[in-house]
């Protein structure tokens, strides 16, 4: 498949929730071998789109497309059959297994079963380095967040939607999962889309952005550009969390 396809798409969905829009018009385009960021403040949207795209919520308007195809009303495995994968914000792993039965239960989950050399691949391809006896609930976070990824990267997606890898990471570690986000979508051609409500720490992965306010998609380019779009900056200076106010001061182009 050529880089330039796109894979993966909605088209002006909309979200409602007992009569509140949530999300309103949003359309994107993934493309393989390319990091999308979706970003914007605390309370944007970004979590319920992901939740619409990954098929756990359906939308009050709109469309989800996958290779051309309408998966608007398809369930979460038939999304994953045919090769969409999503991270969540908190890395929840099974406390009482261990690493390789962790990977066991991955490998089963679907038929036919997945062999121990694919989960090692998986393993290898983000980095984790802990043994197979090893207790999963004794992991970091970065470790976790490595072990979902391998459990979800045996099965070789095309799409990969990550709602905050970030989130609860230390600076090195950040740039750890940095360079695995950006190794799946170069080396193996995955379309990552990858929300973070930190503008800055997009530009270091992610070819495009969009951004999202209030439901609304509010702009759509490079990092840099978007980090200079007025829209953009009023939309985090005008965040009333804590969160928002601090993102976009991080967001100040140097
Ligand atoms: N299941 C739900 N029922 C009602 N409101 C919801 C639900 N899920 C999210 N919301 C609301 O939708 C808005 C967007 O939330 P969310 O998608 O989590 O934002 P983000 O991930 O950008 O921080 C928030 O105001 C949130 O309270
Ligand atoms: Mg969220």
């Amino acid at each position: 498949m050529s880089l330039n396809t796109t894979i993966f798409e909605c088209r002006d969905v909309g979200m409602s929730f007992g009569g509140r829009a949530v999300l309103d018009g949003v359309s994107l385009e993934a493309r393989p071998g390319e990091v999308l960021g979706v970003v914007g403040p605390n309370g944007a949207g970004k979590t319920t789109l992901f939740e619409i795209l990954s098929g756990r919520l359906r939308p009050t308007h709109g469309q989800v497309l996958m290779d051309g195809r309408d998966i608007t009303a398809l369930p979460l495995h038939q999304r994953a059959r045919m090769g969409l994968a999503r991270t969540y914000q908190s890395p929840v792993v099974p406390e009482a297994l261990t690493v390789g039965e962790v990977f066991k239960a991955a490998r089963q989950a679907f038929r036919p079963y997945l062999t121990a050399h694919q989960a090692e691949w998986a393993a290898h391809q983000v980095g984790l380095a802990v043994p197979l006896h090893a207790p999963a609930g004794g992991l970091g976070t970065l470790d976790r967040r490595r072990l979902l990824l391998a459990c979800l990267l045996m099965r070789k997606p095309r799409v990969l939607l990550m709602d905050e890898p970030a989130a609860g990471l230390i600076n090195a570690e950040v740039d750890e999962i940095d360079g695995i986000l950006r190794y799946m979508a170069r080396e193996l051609s995955v379309a990552v889309l990858v929300v973070e409500h930190r503008l800055e720490l997009l530009a270091a992965i992610a070819e495009r952005v969009i951004v999202l306010d209030a439901g609304l998609l509010i702009a759509e380019g490079s990092p840099h550009a978007v980090f200079d779009n007025p829209r953009v900056r009023a939309a985090y200076f005008e965040a009333d969390t804590d969160d928002g106010a601090m993102a976009a001061e991080q967001a100040t182009p140097a």
